[in-house]
């Protein structure tokens, strides 16, 4: 694999890890997410979050990348010959993840189509499970392949794996350049006409309300952590395989918090959004806004189906133009897992890029076929919740631990950043780094082990 391979220009490389980093985890987990932990005063925890963690690990992983050059496993073998698994460990992960991400755009392009004539119908719910989904009744039934599904499968690995097979610059840099911009101006399109709906100040109301006890509650603390590994694509070797094209003069810490700080208020944006549109949608119901709150596949594919078929006007266009935006945000989020497991093997097994797209990429394409079945939702859900549960507060802080207390690591490589950035960082990012983040995250581990064992 050619190592030459480099980001064309520093708004490419910010666009494509803004691109990784905003994805489904911003549209349909942050609002939920906030609104379900303190509403208005989950934002105290969240910025603290970001501000400790998020920024700090982003600095960590932009730096390793830029200073070993290589896919996560050979840059941790770089930094210490015991460590590759811990490479390893994000990158499986990461391909994990590509397995389902990439079955929920296939049914955000079916539902880009649907939504031109509602061909949902009144009973949203109904139509997801039984007719598009085709779920099966009896566990004897699982296993059929379901074609609605297929297709549009079929098309998203062609894309991502189409672009991946260019390359950095002519592939994922071009792309990013298409996606992003375009993404941000339907979802601005999409979030003014919301917030303009009757009824949406009541859901902004409901979405903004702080709890201020939330703040004393562990479960909160632990919620906006999760919510920031998850949406910035940090700890699954994403973003330390991103960095390795930077060129040598990057400034990296500067571009750690664009991207840091792009992504939080994409979500900001989504939350604004979404709940407007809940407003809207339990105005026209006249019920409680707490009583249309959803998040997940419920929120996008059962809830906004509902809320479209309420719409004043141009409801066709404006369902059109929130499956689009799912689509394009998580196409750039799955271009950015694949591209993490196709440079890893690409480098362990000293093959071409494109011999290891053809093969990683085209084995987790035939793994994603498992979801495209009258089984697959039930495999999908599973899958997600233990990697969301375990996989992002596990391999953080292994990653954290490794690198800040055995291989003592946080002074060489602070010391590199800052001979690129004008912005310096010192003891602040070593005690987020070796200090605070362990403890959240070990806390989290802890927590969960509680939660699901005892
Ligand atoms: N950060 C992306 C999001 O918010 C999702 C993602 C997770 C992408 C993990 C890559 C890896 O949806
Ligand atoms: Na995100």
């Amino acid at each position: 694999m050619s190592m030459k391979e480099q980001w064309g220009t520093r708004a490419g490389f910010i666009m494509a890890a803004v691109g990784s980093a905003v994805g489904l985890g911003n549209i349909w987990r942050f609002p939920a997410t906030a609104y379900e932990n303190g509403g208005g005063a989950f934002f105290i925890p969240y910025l603290f979050a970001l501000l400790t963690a998020g920024i700090p690990l982003l600095i960590l992983e932009f730096t390793i990348g830029h200073k070993y050059r290589g896919s996560s496993p050979l840059n941790f073998s770089r930094m210490n010959k015991k460590s590759e698994w811990i490479g390893w460990w994000g990158v499986i992960i990461a391909f994990v993840i590509s397995t389902y991400y990439s079955v929920i755009i296939a049914w955000a392009i079916s539902y880009s189509f649907f939504s031109l004539n509602q061909a949902w119908g009144e009973d949203t719910e109904g139509f997801l499970f039984n007719n598009y989904l085709q779920i099966a009744e009896a566990e004897g039934q699982m296993g059929g392949l379901v074609p609605s599904v297929l297709i549009p499968l079929i098309i998203v690995w062609a894309i991502a794996l189409g672009v991946l097979f260019r390359g950095v610059q002519k592939g994922i840099e071009m792309a990013n350049r298409i996606f992003i911009p375009t993404l941000v101006i339907i979802f601005l399109i999409i979030v003014i006409r919301a917030v303009t709906l009757p009824g949406a100040a009541d859901g902004l109301q409901a979405f903004f309300q702080p709890d201020f006890n939330a703040i004393f509650s562990g479960e909160v603390w632990v919620a906006a952590y999760g919510q920031i590994f998850f949406s910035l694509s940090i700890a699954f070797a994403i973003m330390i395989t991103y960095s390795s094209y930077l060129p040598k003069k990057a400034d990296i810490t500067n571009n750690a918090f664009i991207t840091g700080f792009s992504n939080s208020s994409f979500e900001l944006l989504a939350g604004i959004g979404v709940f407007a549109a809940l407003g809207f949608m339990a105005s026209q119901a006249g019920v409680g806004v707490e009583e249309v709150v959803a998040g997940g596949v419920g929120l996008a594919f059962v809830v906004f189906p509902q809320i479209i078929n309420e719409f004043p006007a141009l409801s066709g266009l404006f369902g059109f133009l929130f499956f689009v935006s799912l689509v394009l945000a998580g196409l750039s989020s799955l271009i950015s897992i694949s591209e993490t497991y196709v440079k890893g093997f690409a480098e362990k097994f000293g093959l071409s890029r494109k011999a290891s797209v053809a093969i990683g990429g085209g084995i987790a394409a035939v793994i994603s076929l498992l979801y495209a079945t009258n089984g697959g939702l039930y495999f999908l859900d599973t899958i997600d919740y233990f990697i969301n549960q375990f996989g992002v507060a596990l391999v953080g802080l292994i990653e954290v631990v490794a690198i800040a207390w055995f291989m003592r690591k946080l002074g060489p490589l602070s010391q590199h950043a800052n001979r690129t950035s004008d912005i310096q960082i010192g003891t602040f990012w070593k005690v987020c780094l070796g200090l605070i983040t362990p403890l959240v995250l070990g806390y989290m581990m802890f927590d969960l082990f509680r939660q699901n064992l005892l």
